[in-house]
């Protein structure tokens, strides 16, 4: 019997399944034969069993800082290049392997430091990632699913155009050079004549707040019960109830009390941590950015450009069952004639 060598092999392979050449990382705990070849040390109940998938500027980070409260849930350990966000299922982190991965939640968890609630030594943690441009990133659902099919997807939504406006401040204090040299509305009524860099500026403005589609797209992999969307203007202002809610659909035990840990600070104008009588901790200057209100053109603009995008949005929440329609997505659709 003779056989080529392993790279020629490989190549014949892949020139007759093209399809294949993009990997997609399974679960090695879904097949037996390949669980029983995996590392001793490596296993499946350090994979995140939700993720929490933005977008972004719809307050992830508020929502990571209250989940990472709880000495039940754990997050990944810090990425050096993305600060705390792995980012793996978007991008060519993807291409680095599960083990690059599985690297970022260790079986052995230190104990949550940030966490007002004992930490349980040895006691399993409820692992989590948050990486907010997963939620309208092409492959990221298809990716997700193959390795987490049993996790629990949370999203946040806000006002498609407040989001939009929230990111193009967050890129001019990035010192994004495009962002600083053209307005909002210019950003946002860009041709596609207009250089390529604004085009792309003005697509990662617009693209994420078009919500029912990439809603849809989850839920072409996801089951209806296992997507949790969160209110973001409730997030905002009453986290409480918010992460009460959603301890209860991610069936997390025991149940952090927030109303005993969080508390509304009014000089950052927005909920923070509790830490002790007097002392709340916040969330840094980048969250909670001071910024001129939008101007009306750009807000008259972007409520007839989300238009046909929100009404679906209603359709579809609608459809998902019993979920209250958000007042700001009311709003939006009100005065959008
Ligand atoms: P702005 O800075 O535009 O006000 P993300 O963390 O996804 O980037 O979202 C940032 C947004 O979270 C902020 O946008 C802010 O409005 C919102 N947010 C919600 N709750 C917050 C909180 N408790 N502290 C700070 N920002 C919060």
């Amino acid at each position: 019997l003779a056989s080529a060598p392993p790279v020629q092999l490989a190549e014949m392979y892949f020139r007759l399944h093209p399809e294949e050449v993009d990997p997609v990382w399974g679960n090695p705990c879904d097949d037996v034969r390949h669980k029983k070849i995996w590392s001793k040390n490596k296993n499946c109940e350090s994979l995140p069993k939700f993720l929490v998938i933005g977008p972004q500027k719809t307050g992830t980070t508020a929502l990571y800082t209250f989940l990472s409260m709880h000495g039940s849930i754990a997050s990944n350990i810090a990425s050096p290049e993305t600060f705390e966000e792995v980012q793996f299922f978007n991008g060519n982190n993807y291409y680095r392997g599960l083990d690059w991965y599985m690297d970022f939640f260790p079986s052995e968890t230190l104990p949550n430091t940030s966490s007002p609630m004992p930490t349980q030594l040895g006691s399993p943690r409820f692992m989590f990632e948050k990486s907010a441009t997963y939620f309208d990133g092409e492959a990221v659902p298809k990716r997700t699913h193959a390795l987490l099919p049993h996790a629990k997807i949370v999203t946040i939504l806000i006002s498609p155009a407040k989001r939009a406006y929230s990111w193009y401040q967050h890129q001019r204090s990035h010192g994004d050079v495009i962002a600083n040299n053209y307005s909002f509305y210019q950003v946002i009524t860009a041709s596609d004549s207009a250089p390529r860099a604004l085009k792309d500026l003005r697509n990662r403005c617009l693209n994420p707040g078009k919500y029912a589609q990439h809603l849809e797209h989850w839920l072409a992999y996801y089951p209806a019960q296992q997507l949790h969307i969160i209110d973001g203007e409730q997030l905002r202002l009453n986290p409480i109830d918010v992460m009460n809610e959603l301890q209860r659909f991610l069936k997390i035990q025991p149940l952090l009390d927030y109303s005993n840990h969080l508390r509304y600070d009014v000089k950052k104008g927005f909920y923070c941590q509790a830490v002790s009588e007097k002392r709340n901790k916040c969330l840094g200057k980048s969250k909670g950015r001071q910024y001129p209100t939008m101007d009306e053109r750009s807000a008259k603009l972007l409520q007839r450009y989300y238009l046909n995008h929100n009404t679906a949005l209603v359709k579809l929440l609608k459809k998902l069952g019993s979920r209250p329609i958000p007042q700001w997505l009311k709003d939006d659709l009100s005065t959008g004639t």
